[in-house]
């Protein structure tokens, strides 16, 4: 029944979704190329009113070539003793925060090649960036695989697995950090006097517009200067940020989510 199709999903919530989004938009593979295992009633009505086949058994999924697990990394062990094992001739991508190339294979039963990506939630607006890494087994080929689909949803930078700790928490959670200041900025304007709809505005207005001068040549540390002058009023507030500790701050968070990849892998692995 599935012989035609060539890359199964394995969840299609937000990440999921938004990876699939890129390849049907892109026109990377046809709809009816791909298969969809999911049990959300909604998304299975979603992904099937845009021609995807779409399944709440896993096991539909064991055979086709290519497989993208998009569930929670928490959900892994219970998906993985549905769906596995997986025939060794299988492409295993996986955007799961935390799990190694090496539990997931643990996890299918499987020497199947891995590849894993880590995507942030940008993607959805076809603005992401994923690290690719390649993972137990993989060949350069399914690393090339890998980068055309996840091209489809922005940027690709391709790094080693032992760096996916970190990268996970620097640009896959990344976006929150930005959401968390946006949020405390916004209150921040309202306690000092401004209405909350103007707040909003400033607020958004000046992390889209710094958000495009980062995006351009110039270093981070260049444009904030362009922005201090001596004795000015963004001096001070630069100067209190670092006397509060802003930048260890930063980096503790870092240090958190990297630990917390470190530990959802050995709770899927033991
Ligand atoms: N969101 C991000 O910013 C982000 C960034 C980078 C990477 N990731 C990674 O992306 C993965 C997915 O995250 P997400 O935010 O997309 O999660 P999500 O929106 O909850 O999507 C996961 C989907 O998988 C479904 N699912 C769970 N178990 C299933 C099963 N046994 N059979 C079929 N479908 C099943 C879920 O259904 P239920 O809702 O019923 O459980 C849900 O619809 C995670 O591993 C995360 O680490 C996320």
């Amino acid at each position: 029944m599935n012989q035609d199709i060539e890359l199964a999903f394995i969840g299609c919530g937000n990440m999921g979704g938004a990876v699939l989004n890129g390849i049907l938009g892109g026109e990377t593979l046809p709809p009816e190329k791909i298969l969809v295992v999911e049990r959300s009633e909604a998304l299975i009505a979603r992904w099937s009113g845009r021609g995807v086949r779409c399944t709440e058994r896993l096991e539909e999924a064991r055979r086709v070539p290519r497989i993208l697990l998009a569930v929670k990394p928490q959900m892994f062990s219970a998906v993985a003793g549905e769906l596995g094992p997986l025939p060794t001739s299988s492409l295993v991508i996986s955007v799961m925060a935390g799990l190694s190339s090496d539990s997931i294979q643990g996890a299918l039963g499987t020497n199947a090649r891995v590849v894993r990506t880590m995507p942030n939630t940008p993607c959805q607006i076809h603005a992401g960036i994923t690290a690719i890494a390649p993972g137990l087994g993989s060949t350069p080929e399914d690393v090339q695989e890998t980068e055309r689909i996840m091209a489809t949803v922005g940027e690709v930078v391709h790094v080693e697995e032992s760096e996916m700790y970190a990268v996970t928490a620097i640009s896959g959670s990344g976006p929150a950090y930005v959401f968390l200041l946006a949020e405390a900025w916004i209150d921040a304007a309202i306690e000092h006097g401004i209405e909350k709809a103007t707040a909003e505005r400033l607020v958004k207005a000046t992390l889209q517009g710094a958000a495009r001068l980062a995006g351009g040549d110039q270093d981070p540390a260049a444009l904030r200067a362009a922005v201090t002058s001596k004795g000015g009023t963004t001096a001070a507030a630069i100067a209190r940020l670092e006397e509060l500790g802003f930048r260890a701050a930063m980096n503790e968070a870092i240090a958190a989510a990297t630990r917390r990849g470190r530990e959802l892998d050995s709770e899927v692995s033991s």
